[in-house]
């Protein structure tokens, strides 16, 4: 299901004391594609992808989902960093909380759960409760969580950029596996270049505050994608292309701290 952003800004705050976060951000996000927003930190991710899931209004601009007839928020699911798994609920009650919520009889979720579980690598783990889990378990908790619904949009905004370097690599590949069987339309937000390339069908890189789009690159290499794909020249010559347009950006983010900082 494809989303069209047009012309979407949004300003924090009053005067003199505004943050513009967006600024006339227009992008059309292909249906069933993965496209990876990168930028530096502070440049409007977080904000534009609660934006498109419904989460906070914008100050001016449109966001249409599909035909435009449903709703936003309700076609697409979100999965943050910072997991908010209910510590008191088993693994199998926290995947299908959101199914509870929807009226599913207690039968049908368990089962459901329990299957969804098995396919992010947690089979025979639906009776432990988050803290029996590791940091790279849980977060296949919340991925579960999320695929449950069965929403055509998911919206990932850093999942992963707490897990360690081994889990980060093992979760990225798991999500490639997933996307391959279910084609779903994914917007991954990311500051780590290298798995912009790995994931994305589409690079769009921001500009630092206000956020804008620079760029937007087509990442043409092959499926199923997984790491050794790193390693090849064709990687090499993006990572480099976008490492140089982000230095820039970066660069320009800590010029505008120091002024910041001389002004006050
Ligand atoms: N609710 C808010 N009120 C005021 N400023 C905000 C709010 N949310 C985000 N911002 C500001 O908007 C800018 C973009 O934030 P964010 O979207 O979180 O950036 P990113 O996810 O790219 O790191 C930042 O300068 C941030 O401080
Ligand atoms: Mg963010």
């Amino acid at each position: 299901m494809e989303i069209l952003v047009e012309n979407v800004s949004q300003i924090f705050g009053a005067a003199p004391h505004q943050v513009v976060a967006l600024d006339h951000v227009t992008h059309r996000f292909p249906s069933q594609k993965v496209t990876c927003i990168l930028g530096p930190s502070g440049c409007g991710k977080s904000t534009l992808t609660q934006i498109i899931g419904g989460i906070e209004p914008c100050s001016a601009g449109q966001i249409t989902i599909g035909d435009g007839r449903a709703g936003l928020g309700s076609q697409s699911v979100m999965m943050w960093q910072s997991l908010n798994l209910f510590p008191w609920r088993s693994v199998v009650e926290n995947v299908a909380f959101g199914l509870e919520v929807a009226g599913v009889s207690k039968a049908e979720r368990t089962e459901k759960g329990k299957k969804l579980l098995a396919s992010v690598g947690l089979r025979g783990f639906h009776d432990h409760y988050p803290r029996q889990l590791s940091g790279g378990m849980r977060q296949r908790v919340a991925l579960a969580r999320a695929l449950i619904l069965e929403r055509p949009i998911l919206l990932m905004d850093e999942p992963f950029a707490a897990l360690d370097a081994q889990t980060k690599i093992v979760m990225q590949e798991e999500l490639i596996r997933i996307y391959e069987a279910s084609k779903q339309t994914i917007l991954f937000v990311t500051h780590a270049i290298d798995e912009a390339i790995l994931l994305g069908d589409e690079i769009v890189v921001m500009t630092a505050r206000p956020g804008r789009i620079k760029d937007v690159i087509t990442v043409d290499l092959p499926r199923p994608r997984s790491q050794e794909l790193v390693g090849t020249p064709e990687f090499g010559k993006l990572y480099k292309y976008i490492l140089h347009l982000i230095r820039e950006e970066v660069q320009n983010a800590m010029a505008q701290e120091d002024l910041a900082v001389a002004a006050s």
